[in-house]
């Protein structure tokens, strides 16, 4: 395997995709950014009933690899085409249709802020560090890519990143709403992603995928998808496993269908 590489494992029914750069604290190539939606496929066909996206070695990402850019994102025709290879590894994330937690530990920077932000829950270890340095080196972001911090952090936070490409601490992310929970350190950080992960994982997958289509919905304006997402549930086997389960005071065993 070559030294960058973005791969999924399945551990109990929660797919884990890695990023993995640790020379350049995970910041991903082109090749890279294609990576992504490939292996989050793989990991739903597998059975991931939850996607966790994590770092190698300590540090979440550190965005795109600046060192192709004179090639690869030279200009605006090159860039379009860069571009789309990193709008469809968010959107890999962010339309997955079971939900996605980032694990976030170290450095978290400008792509990879991106891929934590198009994910639907993110918790952080007290040390990380987060930033948007698009206007240091002087490019401008994707719509989709701006939705998702938009809608992480609102518009005006979401501007203050772009605008002052400062450093964030985990307590101003937390308080600017991006994180869910900030843990002591990584084992901490570690422990509580694959508990919230297991407990996701044990429950219906077509409610989670409701939950998801609909709040999705809110941004696209796509009620029909959300409308048959929730319906889907109501004729499902799941939702008679859950309500025998209610009567006879057991836990339900789900199967997605
Ligand atoms: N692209 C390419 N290379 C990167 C990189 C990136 N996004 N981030 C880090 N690296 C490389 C550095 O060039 C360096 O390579 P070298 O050893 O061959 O010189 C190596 O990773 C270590 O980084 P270094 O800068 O020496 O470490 P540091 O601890 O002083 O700083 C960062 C770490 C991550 C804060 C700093 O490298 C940085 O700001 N990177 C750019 C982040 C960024 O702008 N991302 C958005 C891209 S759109």
């Amino acid at each position: 395997m070559s030294q960058m590489h973005v791969e999924g494992q399945l551990a109990d029914n929660i797919g884990y995709l890695l990023i993995s750069n640790p020379k350049k604290f995970n910041a991903l190539p082109q090749s890279g950014w294609l990576s992504v939606q490939p292996a989050v496929n793989k990991l739903l066909a597998s059975g991931a009933r939850v996607v966790v996206v994590k770092g190698d070695g300590g540090n979440f990402c550190a965005g795109a690899d600046i060192s192709e850019f004179d090639v690869v994102r030279r200009n605006a025709e090159t860039a379009r085409v860069y571009e789309a290879s990193n709008v469809e590894a968010f959107a890999a994330i962010r339309e997955c249709q079971v939900p996605t937690i980032a694990h976030i530990e170290g450095y978290c920077l400008g792509g990879g802020f991106g891929l934590a932000a198009a994910c639907d829950l993110r918790l952080a270890s007290q040390e990380a560090q987060f930033a948007v340095p698009a206007a240091k080196l002087g490019l401008g972001y994707p719509v989709d890519a701006m939705a998702d911090i938009v809608e992480a952090v609102g518009a005006q936070n979401a501007k203050r990143l772009m605008y002052a490409a400062e450093r964030f601490t985990t307590a101003e992310m937390k308080e600017m709403g991006f994180l869910l929970e900030v843990l002591e350190d990584s084992a901490a950080l570690g422990h509580k992603v694959t508990e919230l992960a297991a407990k996701i994982a044990q429950l219906a997958p077509l409610t989670h995928k409701a939950t998801k289509t609909t709040v999705r919905a809110l941004r696209s304006g796509d009620f029909a998808s959300a409308k048959a997402a929730s319906d889907a549930t109501f004729d499902s086997a799941d939702y008679a496993e859950g309500r025998a389960a209610f009567r006879e005071k057991r836990a339900p065993q789900f199967s997605g269908e």
